[in-house]
Parts: C-alpha cells; sequence; structure tokens
C-alpha cells in the first residue's frame, strides 16, 4: 500500500515552502493536497503564479481539494489515521488561530483538528513576524495538543549561498520530522 501524506497550504508568506515540499515529497506517496483561498493569493502575489497555472502544473502522485471540499475522504478520522499526517506549509497565524481553538470550518482547520484527536503528526510551519501573545499562547495551546510548531526559520551553518538553499534547509526539517530521506541540506558533521 502506498503511502499517504496530507499537505496544507495556507495564506501566510513562504507559499514556496508547500510547493517546494509538493516537489520534493517521495513520488510513490500519495499527497492529498489541499490549498486555501488566500494562499492562492499570495501565491500570484509573491510567485507570479496563478490558480489555473498552479493547477494545471500538479504532480501526478498528488490529489487535490479546495478548502471548501469538507467531505473530502482525509477530513474524516477513518481516512486520516491511514496517513503519515498532516503538514500546514506555510501556516497563517489565522490557520493556527482555528487550529487552536477547534473551529473546523474550512477543509484544513478540520485535517489538523482530525490529526489531533487522531494523535496523528501534525506539522505547522508558522510564518509571521513579530509575534503577538495570541500567536504564542495559541502555539503553546497546539502543542499542548501533540503538534510540532515549526517557525520558518532557516539556520546559516550550512552556509547557505541562495534563496533555494535557504528554503530548502526548512523544507528538510520538515521532512526529518515524517522520517522522510532527502538531501536537501548538508548535515552539522560537529
Ligand atoms: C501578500 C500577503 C502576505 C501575507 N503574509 C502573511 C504571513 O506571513 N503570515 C500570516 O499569518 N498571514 C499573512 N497574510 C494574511 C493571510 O493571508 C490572511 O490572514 C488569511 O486570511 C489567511 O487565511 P488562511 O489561513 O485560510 O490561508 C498575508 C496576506 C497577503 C495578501
Amino acid at each position: 500500500m502506498k503511502k499517504e501524506i496530507v499537505l496544507c497550504i495556507t495564506g501566510a508568506s513562504g507559499t514556496i515552502y508547500g510547493l517546494r515540499l509538493l516537489e520534493i515529497l517521495p513520488k510513490d506517496f500519495i499527497v492529498h493536497l489541499i490549498v486555501s483561498d488566500s494562499a492562492f493569493t499570495v501565491m500570484e502575489k509573491e510567485m507570479d503564479i496563478s490558480k489555473d497555472k498552479f493547477l494545471k502544473n500538479l504532480p501526478e502522485n498528488c490529489l487535490f481539494y479546495s478548502q471548501d471540499q469538507i467531505y473530502a475522504p482525509v477530513a474524516s478520522g477513518s481516512k486520516l489515521v491511514q496517513t503519515e499526517g498532516v503538514i500546514v506549509a506555510p501556516c497563517s497565524t489565522g490557520t493556527l488561530g482555528a487550529i487552536a481553538n477547534g473551529l473546523s470550518n474550512n477543509l484544513i482547520h478540520r485535517v489538523c483538528d482530525v490529526a489531533l484527536k487522531e494523535r496523528k503528526k501534525l506539522y505547522l510551519l508558522v510564518r509571521e513576524m513579530p509575534l503577538s501573545l495570541i500567536h504564542i499562547q495559541n502555539m503553546e495551546k497546539v502543542t499542548q495538543a501533540g503538534a510540532i510548531v515549526s517557525v520558518a526559520s532557516p539556520g546559516f551553518y550550512h552556509k547557505p549561498q541562495t534563496i533555494g538553499d535557504m528554503i530548502d534547509f526548512v523544507v528538510g526539517k520538515v521532512l526529518d520530522s515524517f522520517g522522510i530521506k532527502h538531501n536537501l541540506y548538508e548535515r552539522w558533521q560537529g
């Protein structure tokens, strides 16, 4: 049986993190992809990629859902338990707040809520700066509920030369968390 994973892209800056993950996730995985409406707006603004263009170029191993497709299989715990878990990259503070408060009013919020209740891995790559107390409290709440909160902050000890190197460092750390092998950044050798 093929491994499956859920990738959500929300409207924080850094949609490139989600796109790079989509590109780099193993092709023998089924990727359930959910992109929020705001993510499409931000993607167009910062990457010049329209929604149409994005949807036309999806990898073959990807099943796409809009944020309103609340009937998607992964909205149910019975399906989500069969996956490796959920990545939200980038994760807006709005989506973080919705997860922290169990709102479940779109498909992204719902799959995150289900991941927490089923004790599946939930990795939130939050992007905002600076952080308000509300953001920090929401991060604390979801961490206590079992999520991994990671603020997109590339290291510099591997001497990145390009923006791509910095993105790959962050994406590599996400993959590490799921035990997915990669060569996206050079590991610290001491
Ligand atoms: C160009 C642009 C950049 C944005 N960057 C961020 C950001 O870095 N972090 C964030 O939390 N929200 C950011 N936002 C705001 C979110 O897109 C907005 O709060 C949206 O409602 C989030 O919805 P979503 O979580 O459903 O995608 C940005 C919006 C725009 C238009």
